[in-house]
């Protein structure tokens, strides 16, 4: 039996009142935390979003309303009126902030019951996901969620109200569309009306940003859902968010300008920090070259060190044939870290054949000798070379991978992760910004046995390499630039192609036929040809980016309703089975292949 909110409104929230409130009649409703029986007195702490507040229940204010409090139970929902006094000396709480006060109640009503909830909306302990996930509503009840979702929110407010007084318009794009290639596979959705016919949801809104510069909106955002069926990681979710942008008359200076003003007034609004402003910036080959990888964090050093020459024609036969067959050696050293053990090492040689190396060669300097299993392959000169070029002094661990150079720096550029992370060397708290820049603008897919765009297809190659396009396409680089936070790709953007002849020309070395591009992207190659400026963007990826300023390395920690790694909603139970009437509508049969 339940009462009604008749006749009363909320005056205050849960987290509001104050010491200069105290005599004012109130309402509160929200949450029952928890409920305590004090000699004859019940007190109820009272949660909402906002705060918690004391209430008091007392027999001799009303003796009614105390007696009803026996029926009361956690996370029952109530509302209470009541007067706010002062909290007597010794029980203030100075931690909360409506820790002065209370709530002298008057009167109760019992808004809603609750069952037992699965799991403690309270405690800090930890649930399994699964359970937290299928009862997600309770789940971002608590304290941490609640804050990763504000947090959201108020990141969301910061970058429109800059886009805003930057003149850009916020224009909403179709989710029922054709595949834009941005090189996952499309979520598709039948057409009831056109059987046989489906929609793509977007990969991103790629296309349409670039029709909206072609219709004159010289600068777009869009706060935008973005749908890709891929392979699933602990910062990927199937529909993720970009803060997606396209500017017109623009060159790469202005979208980095405005990337920083907007990065700058989100964390100075938000958490108020200044961020140093204009980021650092790395091109993608040093990038490689120095940690391997073109998401580098670099707020440590353990740099990648090219040491072929060293080993060009060495005894050490593994190192000397990679070397010769067009692949590197590199090395990195981990600063005091020869007191490594034979397990460790064997964990770190695991890790690197997870990327394709066959091994990881390692050398301990310790007291002026150096320990190694390749140690009877190094003449004293090679020592002194290593020495110099690694700065190596005693104490020092070596580690080596020699193998084509992806393999290389791809295993060299994680196994520097994982050191950084045993070595704790990361100081939290800290955001540093680097653009990679200069990105080559084709990619050879082995697989398909063709060459892929890097970015996506309708980058525009950098001015100078444009007549390369057709002798060595693999040299070309692109106008593209990736924003990478604390090691994180937390956004992607290019110059585009904004002539149809270019188009069509990438289009073709891409290996789309004439036809295939007229069928898929005509539009766009129209387009093209009815007055398209110049124009360029970017998309930052809106969850990547409150993971990292929520301090969670789960991306679904910052989604009030997100997937799990198999794609499903543990909650609703989606994705599910449909009627046979449905898919009759839809002209769809079944065949599914078990
Ligand atoms: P891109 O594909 O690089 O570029 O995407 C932009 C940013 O979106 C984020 N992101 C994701 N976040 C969560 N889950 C995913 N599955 C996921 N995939 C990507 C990343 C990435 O940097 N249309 C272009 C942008 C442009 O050229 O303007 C695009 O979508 O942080
Ligand atoms: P082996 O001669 O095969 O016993 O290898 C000697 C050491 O070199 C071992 O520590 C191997 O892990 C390492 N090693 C083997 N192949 C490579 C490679 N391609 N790159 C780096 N180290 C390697």
């Amino acid at each position: 039996m339940t009462d009604t909110m008749k006749g009363l409104k909320r005056t205050h929230n849960c987290g509001e009142l104050r010491i200069d409130d105290v005599d004012k009649e109130i309402i509160l409703m929200g949450w029952v935390r928890r409920r305590r029986d004090h000699g004859g007195v019940t007190f109820v702490d009272l949660r909402d979003r906002h705060g918690i507040t004391q209430v008091v229940f007392r027999p001799d204010v009303d003796k009614e309303t105390h007696d009803r409090t026996a029926l009361i139970r956690g996370e029952y929902v109530i509302a209470v009126r009541g007067t706010v006094s002062g909290r007597p000396e010794g029980t203030r709480n100075p931690i909360m902030p409506t820790g002065e006060i209370e709530v002298q109640a008057k009167e109760l009503r019992i808004l809603n019951n609750a069952g037992t909830p699965p799991f403690l909306i309270e405690e800090d302990v930890d649930v399994a996901e699964d359970t937290r996930l299928k009862y997600r509503y309770l789940d971002i009840r608590r304290k941490n969620l609640q804050g990763n979702l504000i947090l959201r929110s108020n990141v969301a407010k910061a970058m429109r109200d800059y886009l805003y007084e930057q003149g850009f318009l916020e224009i909403e794009t179709p989710f029922l569309t054709k595949s834009t290639p941005e090189g996952a596979r499309d979520y598709l959705v039948p057409s009831r009306v056109n059987p046989g016919h489906f929609y793509a949801l977007p990969q991103s809104p790629q296309l349409f940003k670039q029709l909206l510069m072609v219709g004159g909106y010289d600068r777009y955002f869009q706060i935008v859902r973005c749908f890709r069926d891929e392979d699933l990681r602990a910062d990927r979710q199937p529909e993720f968010t970009q803060m997606d942008m396209e500017l017109s008359f623009v060159d790469r200076e202005d979208i980095f300008g405005i990337v920083e003003g907007m990065m700058a007034s989100v964390f100075k609004e938000v958490l108020k920090i200044d961020v140093e402003i204009p980021f650092k910036r790395l091109t993608y080959d040093e990038s490689l070259q120095r940690y391997g990888v073109d998401n580098p964090d670099m707020r440590f050093g353990l740099e990648l060190t090219d040491v072929s020459d060293i080993f060009r024609g060495s005894d050490f036969k593994v190192f000397a044939d990679a070397i010769e067959q067009g692949g590197v050696v590199k090395a990195l050293n981990a600063k005091g870290c020869a007191g490594f053990s034979r397990k460790d090492m064997d964990n770190l040689t695991d890790l690197v054949k997870v990327y394709g190396a066959k091994g990881l060669a390692w050398l301990k300097c310790e007291s002026g000798t150096w320990q190694s299993p390749i140690a009877k392959f190094l003449n004293d000169t090679d020592k002194v070379s290593l020495s110099n070029k690694l700065h190596v002094s005693d104490g020092d661990l070596l580690l080596m991978v020699a193998d084509r150079v992806k393999i290389t720096n791809e295993a060299l550029g994680h196994l520097r992760l994982s050191i950084s992370e045993r070595l704790n060397l990361v100081k939290e708290g800290n955001f540093d910004f680097t653009w990679i820049t200069d990105f080559p603008l084709l990619e050879y897919d082995d697989n398909e046995m063709r060459y892929v765009a890097m970015h996506h297809p309708f980058t525009a190659p950098m001015d100078d390499d444009i007549p390369r396009l057709k002798t060595d396409p693999d040299k070309v680089k692109a106008k593209a630039y990736d924003l990478v936070l604390n090691g994180s790709e937390v956004g992607g953007g290019s110059i585009r192609v904004h002539q149809s002849e270019l188009q069509s020309t990438m289009f073709r070395i891409l290996g789309i036929g004439k036809e295939e591009a007229r069928a898929k992207f005509g539009f766009l190659l129209d387009a093209l040809n009815y007055g398209a400026p110049p124009h360029g963007g970017i998309a930052i990826g809106l969850d990547r980016l409150i993971m990292i300023l929520a301090g969670t390395d789960s991306i679904r920690d910052v989604i009030a309703f997100p997937k799990t790694q198999k794609a499903t909603c543990l909650m609703t139970g989606a994705p599910s089975k449909v009627g046979g009437k449905q898919l009759t509508e839809l002209s769809l049969k079944l065949d599914v292949v078990k």
